[in-house]
């Protein structure tokens, strides 16, 4: 027991030991595997620079003000994602719990992509996919036949997705500040030093600047297309962590007195320059293999997780000193996305916590062991990929954004809470937070995020995901769907569960100390 964070011994929540720290574990969790294989084909497939106009509307209109919204809910409510929603009034809890329930689904499929660049790590050493990186990754390390559902483990991919989930709960039993927080201090600079050094070996190599020029020629058409925007939008959620319960929750760990919309700047521009450099990285390395392959740039730039598991192998394999460039790369993989899935995890935890009043090793235990155990039965079996591909679509476009939307529309129409929630932010802040915020929260941020539902939704039902016959209609209907059908119905069923005897559903007070129980007889303070 001495290594768990004493204040959460006590029966307290834990916190963050200082601002540094909580921007540390904020920054672990932004930067993932969002930023690394996501941005730069999504980047590059809406419009190369041009793309970089509506990521920046999409991060200065939504994803700022929306990072502000949690930060604030989290700070001032001092709970986890459903406790704050409760606390700022008790029907609204459930969205909070149909965060919980996207964190619950990210977290199951997140541990694989993990566990195969963990794998991927050791496989640049002797570059064990030979001369067809395609066949090695899909058949011969995933084992995917046709999509269809198939639970034929899949024991190279089983076993270090049970790594990767040993460390995790790990990390989460040491709680907040030393498991989270220190976890984050620690990996971060590392992450930062390991993929400068990947993107200045990526810069070197012949044929960069092809890349480059692919990535950031703009085509000005692309802004003129509504799925470019999607697309962008879709992007700065899921990349800054917001949306989903994370920030509410870290920012409940911060201290009172902390400069929380300076925090929020900083956390957003790091986040961003890190995508910036992830695709200057990457698009280096494809300039260089389309060289090799004395073809377009076009040709060798793919999807997600075709760019990571099949053309980095390939760079790799012909690239000077490529083993170091593949250990940098999966390494960065590996660091950034173990911080992230620390954040969506603890999302879980904090919750059942706040709910049950359970001790922070139990909560670990009571959470994790399930999702670990679905996550292990879905994903580390011969379907997985199809289902994980399926899953990640609907989660991100039907999951995330629809409860951001609820969640302005909620908290900024029905419960009129934006001055109570800006008055915290300006408690203590570097920046004013002012009528500019509540007209991007309670106006722009919505109408833009629903236009972009509405356009992802026609698509959807036009032309199924994959393209028309690629997946079983039942597999959509089931993984894509369902699941994001199924979120908001746990979701919901979840808020009927009663609270522990003796919670305080009130708001605390502002003088609160910065770690309180979360229960006990709080004064109350009205919403209006
Ligand atoms: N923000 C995390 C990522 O980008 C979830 O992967």
């Amino acid at each position: 027991m001495s290594h768990i964070d004493a204040s959460e011994t006590q029966g307290s929540r834990g916190a963050f030991s200082s601002r540094r720290v909580f921007i540390f574990a904020a920054i672990g969790s932004a930067v993932g595997l969002g930023n690394i294989w996501r941005f730069p084909y999504v980047a590059y497939d809406n419009g190369g620079g041009a793309f970089m106009i509506p990521y920046l509307v999409a991060l200065l209109t939504a994803g700022i003000p929306f990072l502000f919204l949690d930060y604030a809910m989290g700070h001032r409510t001092r709970g986890s994602a459903p406790l704050a929603f409760a606390r700022m009034r008790k029907w609204t809890e459930g969205l909070g719990w149909w965060q919980v329930a996207i964190c619950f689904v990210i977290a199951c499929y997140y541990a694989a992509i993990l566990a195969w660049s963990l794998r991927y790590m050791i496989f640049s050493v002797t570059e064990a996919w030979g001369d067809d990186p395609n066949t090695f990754f899909f058949g011969d390390f995933l084992k995917a036949g046709d999509p269809g559902v198939s639970l034929d483990p899949v024991w190279g991919v089983l076993l270090p997705m049970a790594l990767v989930w040993i460390a995790l709960i790990a990390v989460l039993a040491l709680g907040v500040q030393k498991g989270i927080g220190a976890t984050a201090a620690f990996f971060i600079p590392l992450l930062v030093v390991a993929f400068v050094l990947l993107v200045v070996q990526a810069l070197f190599l012949d044929g960069a600047s092809d890349g480059l020029d692919a990535l950031f020629t703009p085509d000005w058409g692309a802004l003129a297309e509504p799925g470019v925007w999607a697309a962008a939008y879709g992007q700065i959620f899921f990349s800054l962590s917001i949306g989903f319960g994370i920030m509410i929750t870290y920012s409940s760990y911060v201290g009172r007195g902390t400069d929380m919309p300076g925090s929020g700047l900083v956390v957003g521009f790091a986040n961003s320059s890190f995508e910036l450099l992830a695709g200057i990285g990457v698009f280096a390395a494809l300039g260089f293999m389309a060289q090799a392959a004395g073809t377009e740039v076009t040709e060798v730039a793919s999807s997600g997780i075709g760019l990571a598991f099949v053309a980095f192998p390939t760079i790799i394999s012909e690239a000077p000193l490529g083993g170091l460039l593949g250990v940098l790369f999966f390494g960065s993989l590996v660091i950034a996305g173990f911080t992230s899935l620390v954040s969506i995890v603890e999302v879980v935890i904090s919750a059942v916590r706040d709910k049950f009043a359970l001790s922070r090793i139990t909560a670990t235990l009571a959470v994790s062991v399930p999702i670990a155990v679905v996550s292990l039965v879905l994903f580390g079996t011969a379907s997985g990929i199809h289902v994980l591909d399926i899953v990640d679509n609907f989660i991100n476009n039907f999951g995330i954004l629809v409860v951001a939307v609820v969640s302005m529309v909620v908290v900024g129409w029905v419960l009129r809470a934006l001055p109570l929630l800006s008055g915290d932010l300006n408690q203590h802040t570097s920046v004013h937070v002012g009528l500019w915020w509540t007209l991007l929260i309670g106006l722009v941020a919505p109408v833009a995020l629903t236009a972009v539902l509405i356009r992802s939704m026609i698509d959807t039902i036009q032309t199924p995901y994959g393209g028309d016959g690629y997946y079983p209609a039942w597999m959509l209907d089931v993984f894509g769907w369902g699941v994001a059908a199924g979120v908001i119905l746990i979701g919901f069923l979840a808020a009927l569960v009663p609270w522990r005897p003796g919670t305080s559903l009130a708001l605390p007070p502002l003088e609160s100390a910065p770690t309180p129980g979360g229960g006990g007889a709080h004064a109350a303070e009205e919403v209006e």
